[in-house]
């Protein structure tokens, strides 16, 4: 039932790039338009969105932190995001204009679902973004756009997320279409981009080997930083979630830039600490801007492990250990960057000795709040 995989969370990091492929298939007409049949909002619904909140928890969570960097981008339309739990309990604006986008793999999260009805009774319309056909939250939800991930059995989230991702992509460019924010044309280059990355995402699962060595080397660390910007941050959060909840290490995300606000103080001879950069090619300035972080923490005896774009040499010089990943686009690159830190999550949670698939105190669907 595994494969031939020693873990369920092997076997789904390996599903990830048929995942985001059967999550875009059916979505995309002949012209590169997007095609969102299960969303039963009309257009003018869709035109009158005047906010756009993202509520979800964990993982999920992180999904909707990446999301609005393109939705901003793409829709011009504000977009916050935030943690169903507190969502819910801090008296949000909403009215009928507001757009409320539910993440959630299980569709059963409790915390998701007091979130969504609440925002229901304020009248704004919801959207479901989810994984499980059927489930509580598509139901209560005025529309669902499925992911069609199959069944994630390893309790850690993998290709759940990047499924969501694709999702939150697809409802960016369609409300940018249905707005006119966005040519027809402009869609369908950002959508080809779409369709290439379950193969470039194959490409990068045949060099992982190197993270296994480094998983060995560090699994004995006593913390591991995690720094990212733009989209990178995100992603960030997500390698350090994913190393709390498998290895029990400590670990930590932050925003490269706050570095120098405090968190910095943390880094001592030898501490790992993990640099998504962004391509060089899109936002160039931000690159620059994370290599500078690299070489801060490295003078200060950090060990550095890059995740960076194939062909930046640039960064080469400062990485400890380098991590390469195929070209993509800025806001479509945490379906690359991400994947690296689940193996090294799952690797080094397998070499201290864990359970992988079921990591202690968790469960696979949080059904109380
Ligand atoms: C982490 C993880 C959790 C879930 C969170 C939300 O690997 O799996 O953080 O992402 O509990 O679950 P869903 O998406 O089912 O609402």
């Amino acid at each position: 039932e595994k494969g031939g995989y020693e873990y369920f969370m092997l076997k789904e990091i390996a599903e990830q790039p048929q995942a985001i492929h059967d999550t875009l298939l059916g979505r995309l007409s002949e012209r590169g338009e997007i095609i969102l049949d299960e969303v039963r909002l009309t257009d003018q619904d869709l035109r009158d969105v005047d906010k756009v909140f993202i509520v979800a928890c964990g993982t999920a969570y992180h999904s909707g932190l990446v999301a609005k960097y393109a939705i901003e981008h793409w829709t011009r339309i504000p977009c916050e995001v935030e943690l169903a739990s507190e969502f819910r309990y801090r008296d949000p604006v909403l009215d009928r204009s507001t757009l409320v986008v539910a993440i959630s793999q299980s569709g059963e999260t409790m915390d998701t679902l007091m979130a969504l009805r609440h925002a229901k009774e304020q009248k704004a319309r919801v959207l479901a973004i989810c994984n499980t056909n059927g489930s509580t939250i598509p139901r209560e939800s005025d529309a669902v756009l499925y992911t069609h991930g199959g069944p994630e059995i390893a309790v850690a989230s993998t290709k759940a997320f990047l499924t969501q991702l694709v999702a939150c992509y697809l409802i960016g460019l369609h409300l940018a279409q249905v707005r006119g924010v966005m040519y027809a044309d402009e869609v369908a280059a950002v959508v080809s981009r779409l369709m290439e990355t379950p193969d470039h995402l194959r490409q990068l699962l045949d060099t992982m080997e190197d993270v296994r060595q480094l998983a060995r080397d560090l699994k004995t660390a006593s913390t591991v930083l995690f720094i990212g910007r733009h989209v990178g941050y995100p992603v960030a959060l997500e390698g350090a979630l994913k190393l709390k909840e498998l290895a029990y290490m400590h670990a930590e995300g932050f925003a490269a830039g706050e570095l120098k606000h405090g968190p910095i103080a943390l880094i001592d001879e030898g501490t790992p600490v993990v640099c998504v950069v962004p391509s060089p090619a899109g936002r160039g300035v931000l690159r620059d801007k994370v290599v500078s972080n690299i070489q801060e923490v490295r003078a200060r005896g950090a060990r550095t492990i890059v995740i960076a774009e194939e062909g930046d040499e640039a960064v080469r010089p400062f990485a400890d250990h380098l991590i390469e990943v195929p070209r993509t686009p800025t806001l479509l690159a945490p379906l690359m960057t991400t994947v690296p830190l689940q193996i090294l999550a799952c690797e080094i949670a397998a070499a201290r000795g864990h359970d992988v698939d079921q990591p202690r105190n968790l469960a696979k669907s949080v059904t109380v709040e």
